[in-house]
């Protein structure tokens, strides 16, 4: 497939079915990731799979930092649980940790580079996802859960992988609003 088809073709899934991925498929996005540009080629990213009992746990968390102590509707029980526990495989992103805040805001570029690449060699594979952020992705229990020492890695987003359904189309912006010439 053309690479312009691909990137048109990746779009952010918020709906994924319980339908697994092959192992070779996420293997091969990550071998992608890691093909992602990077200055003083530092190497920043990192990808933890998170298995289902551990999902569990960041599943009862969610429901914690969503709900607190209230009771849940039965709907909103299934919502989370869905998006929690339906996506094939849950990838949590890190950026390696450095004091230095020039690296600091260069090795997010080249996360997000390696991000990037994951997600297109997915959706050559007809595969989607979502990265994510949010309470969860910063939560100090989910560095423990996930067994992630926030020394030296900094959560930079779950990456929801699966197969599901396509978002609409999104509109953006004219090329001619991005995109200008200087002789
Ligand atoms: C850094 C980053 C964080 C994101 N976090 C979320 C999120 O927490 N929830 C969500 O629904 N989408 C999240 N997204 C996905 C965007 O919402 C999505 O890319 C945007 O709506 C455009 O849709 P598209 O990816 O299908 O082109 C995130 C994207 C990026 C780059």
């Amino acid at each position: 497939m053309d690479i312009a088809e691909i990137i048109k073709k990746r779009r952010t899934f918020h709906i994924f079915s319980k339908k697994s991925v092959p192992r070779e498929v996420i293997e091969k996005s990550i071998f992608a990731a890691n093909q992602a540009p990077c200055h003083r080629r530092t190497f920043p990213w990192r990808f933890t799979s998170i298995g289902i009992k551990t999902r569990e746990l960041l599943y009862q968390l969610q429901l914690t930092l969503k709900f607190g102590e209230k009771s849940i509707h039965e709907s909103n029980l299934k919502m989370v649980r869905d998006k929690m526990l339906n996506p094939s495989h849950l990838l949590i992103a890190t950026q390696v940790c450095t004091d230095n805040q020039v690296q600091k805001l260069e090795d997010y570029a080249a996360c997000a580079c390696a991000i990037q690449n994951l997600s297109l060699s997915l959706a050559a594979a007809d595969v989607g996802c979502k990265w994510s952020t949010g309470k969860i992705t910063k939560d100090p229990n989910t560095y423990k859960i996930a067994q992630i020492n926030s020394n030296d890695e900094e959560i930079i987003g779950f990456i929801w992988i699966g197969y599901g359904i396509v978002p609409p189309l999104i509109k953006r912006p004219l090329i001619s609003t991005i995109y200008r010439e200087r002789d």
